[in-house]
């Protein structure tokens, strides 16, 4: 056997193993064309769809995105709308809070909802709290009227308004007016809105325009008085006065000089008359107020009136001159004076003390003296044109006719007292008056 045929089952072998690999071969080719075909379909279906879903998904980001602009614009828009909001809320407080009356907003049951700055006013509690009971936290509102006013508001019975109405404010007689508005929600009442002002200073100075009204008229009519009654006194002390010089009988000489000295009393009473009613200008110039009180002082002090009077004086060298009316301020001195000198009638110490005000353009002249005093109730008077207690013996005009040229300077008279210990008059004048000076200057 040769070696062809002995390796012939080995060919044959090896063909068919070619022809079985060629078959397989085939079919896996075959069969990895039709799978991959397939899979590229797949593939291809895949990118399609993923492609639509990313186009879906940048669609669905740019909606998102002009959402989110849109959002971050509105919530922009609020911010500035809440801003605006408050300013405005901060404003409105602001001009609630400036008005000079007191404001309180209530609920239906009477329970604070809010007040602004002025009501602290109006009570005596530190911190107003929102929520609190509105007569807890005011007691003035307890009076009767108005409490029966504010719960009619409430029940629907329109606006109220109280013109004035006497209160006790901590203590102190206050006048009130009490206004109250209600507060709608839709329909239906929620609440009310009360408006407190304190009218006592105004009541006062009503009653004091009425005063001064009266005054007037009584100036006018002082002023006719006087006039008749001047000429014909003139007359009268003339004729005495000569009667006097030529009578030898001493009784009627003395019973002529008591009419005298009656009808003197009554030509003073009148030029207190006249300066109160027809005051005259004053005439500035540049006066030394110590030496005004020394030759004031020196003149008064040989009176009878000053006899048992020990006089006091502690002129500081600080006081400079002054601008003012000479005659006007010495007789405001003499006022006092007298006055000073008249309560003491039992002898005692007249003190006159002159400073200049520290750091003020003002010089300080106290008057004390240990009389007898003057009343808490008196002392509200004492400046009242014809208010004395001097009965008989004075016309009630040295204070105010002192009032009204202290006045006449810028300046200011004020009067401490005690009953049975004694009386200090105070008064401040201004060192500067330029606009008013004129050229002549005393020494
Ligand atoms: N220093 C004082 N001490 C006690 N009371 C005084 C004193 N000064 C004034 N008064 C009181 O004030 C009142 C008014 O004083 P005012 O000088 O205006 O009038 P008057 O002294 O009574 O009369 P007039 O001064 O016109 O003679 C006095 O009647 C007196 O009651
Ligand atoms: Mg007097």
């Amino acid at each position: 056997m040769d070696v062809n045929e002995a390796l012939a089952p080995a060919v044959t072998l090896k063909r068919i193993m070619f022809y079985i690999f060629f078959i397989f071969g085939c079919f896996l080719i075959f069969s990895s064309i039709v799978f991959s075909r397939q899979v590229t379909n797949l593939l291809k279906n895949l990118t399609s769809t993923l492609k639509s879903a990313l186009d879906e998904i940048s669609h669905k980001k740019n909606t998102i995105n002009t959402i989110n602009v849109e959002l971050r614009r509105r919530l922009h828009d609020c911010e500035a709308l809440s801003k605006q909001i408050r300013i405005s809320e901060e404003y409105i407080k602001n001009i609630i809070d400036s008005i000079s009356s007191g404001l309180i907003a209530i609920d239906k049951s009477l329970r604070i909802t809010y007040c602004n700055d002025f009501v602290k006013n109006f009570t005596t509690e530190k911190k107003i709290q929102i929520n609190a009971n509105l007569y807890k936290s005011f007691s003035i509102l307890k009076n009767k009227e108005i409490k029966k006013r504010i719960e009619n508001t409430i029940n629907n019975k329109g606006p109220f308004f109280i013109e004035k109405i006497p209160v006790t404010l901590d203590g102190h007689n206050t006048i009130l007016s009490v206004a109250g508005f209600p507060i709608k929600s839709i329909d239906e009442i929620i609440g009310a809105t009360l408006l407190i002002n304190d009218i006592t200073e105004q009541e006062k100075m009503y009653s004091q325009m009425a005063d001064y009204e009266k005054l007037s008229a009584l100036s006018q009519l002082a002023l006719g008085a006087a006039h008749e009654i001047n000429n014909p006194l003139l007359g009268i002390t003339s004729f005495i006065e000569l009667m006097l010089e030529e009578e030898r009988d001493v009784e009627k000489k003395t019973k002529a000089k008591e009419v005298l000295d009656s009808a003197y009393r009554i030509s003073e009473t009148i030029r207190g008359l006249l300066n109160f009613a027809r005051p005259t200008p004053p005439k500035f110039t540049k006066i030394s107020l110590n030496k005004l009180i020394s030759e004031t002082i020196s003149f008064l002090q040989h009176q009878p009136l000053f006899k048992k009077i020990k006089i006091e004086k502690n002129l500081s060298e600080a006081v400079p001159q002054i601008t003012a009316d000479v005659n006007q301020i010495r007789q405001v001195f003499i006022n006092i004076f007298i006055n000073a000198a008249q309560a003491m009638s039992n002898s005692g110490t007249l003190k006159i003390i002159t400073n200049k005000v520290k750091f003020e353009d003002l010089i300080e002249i106290r008057v004390i003296d240990t009389g007898i005093g003057i009343s808490e109730n008196d002392l509200k008077k004492v400046f009242e044109p014809f208010f004395t207690t001097k009965k008989g013996e004075g016309t009630g005009l040295g204070l105010s006719i002192s009032y009204s040229y202290i006045k006449n300077h810028s300046g200011a008279i004020k009067i401490q007292s005690k009953v049975t210990k004694g009386t200090e008059v105070i008064i401040h004048l201004p060192i500067r008056q330029e606009a008013k000076v004129q050229s002549e200057v005393i020494e």
